[in-house]
């Protein structure tokens, strides 16, 4: 009996610490507004546009997009000749007619560049850490778009008695980096100028990007939403209608 009582004592006791141990740990993340949540959510095309000129302008010298092809980017909004356009700006491997290595400018089908030739050269430019690919970022962390947002605009003052180490940067969203984090603030007032007149202020810059990653890491929202839409009706139309043929045999057996 007392082994069991104190093995009991010990399950409680260890419970209750890794409990403290998560709450340490657990950031609450303010959830924020986004036109995509909900059943009826939808992209702001222009928003996403934005979105794409900030990732372009600030994220691209750090971070790779390798599952966003250029001709994704119809989705956007743009046409044909844009995209080729965009994708002209970049320049990729390629190999001349005597067999040398070359450039060649992008085409509609390739895929957005590293910023980095290799791994070791990323984490030598970014003190250690590696700029983690941002195709399905936002699908891979908890809170998703929530997080993003705060993680890009939560950087501030560590708290008092806090030592920040050399090249990192304090930031209340980073938890799993013990709040220090190896990318330093990346946005601020003005840091764009949109192309669409908005006003580039911290806040809409930080959302506009979260909103294009957000698409990047589920292009198919829109359309999961509308099939999601029509599966609810069908299913309600034929409960009805089951309900209604089960009225109907039962009423002569009823009698
Ligand atoms: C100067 C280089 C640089 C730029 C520019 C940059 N980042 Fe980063 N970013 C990093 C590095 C380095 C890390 C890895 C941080 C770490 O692990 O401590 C990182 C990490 C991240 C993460 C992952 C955080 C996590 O939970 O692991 C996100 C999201 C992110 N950056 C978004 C952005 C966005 C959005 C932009 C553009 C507005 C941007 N970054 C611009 C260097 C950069």
């Amino acid at each position: 009996m007392k082994k069991i009582i104190l093995a009991a004592a010990a399950t409680l006791a260890l419970a209750s610490f890794t409990a403290s141990v998560f709450a340490a740990e657990e950031v609450h993340i303010p959830k924020e507004q986004w036109s995509f949540n909900g059943t009826f959510g939808k992209f702001d095309r222009l928003q996403l546009q934005r979105g794409l000129q900030v990732y372009k302008e600030i994220c691209a010298s750090c971070h790779s997009l390798k599952y966003v092809a250029f001709r994704n980017l119809a989705a956007l909004g743009y046409n044909e000749a844009q995209i080729k356009a965009f994708a002209a700006e970049y320049e990729y491997p390629d190999i001349d007619d005597e067999g040398s290595d070359t450039k060649r400018k992008g085409l509609p089908s390739d895929y957005f560049p590293n910023p980095y030739p290799n791994e070791k050269f990323a984490r030598a430019s970014s003190n250690g850490a590696l700029p983690p690919d941002l195709s399905l970022i936002s699908k891979a962390r908890e809170g998703g778009p929530d997080y993003l947002f705060h993680l890009i605009t939560g950087y501030e003052d560590p708290p008092a008695g806090m030592t920040v180490m050399d090249g990192m940067s304090y930031n209340k969203y980073f938890s799993s980096g013990n709040f220090q984090i190896a990318m330093v603030k990346q946005i601020e007032d003005d840091k764009v100028t949109y192309a669409d007149g908005t006003k580039a202020t911290t806040d809409q810059i930080a959302r506009d990007v979260t909103a294009f990653l957000h698409w990047a890491a589920e292009p198919m929202l829109e359309a999961r939403h509308s099939t999601g839409l029509r599966v609810m009706l069908y299913m309600i139309v034929f409960t009805l209608l089951a309900y209604f043929l089960k009225r109907r045999i039962w009423a002569r057996l009823d009698k």
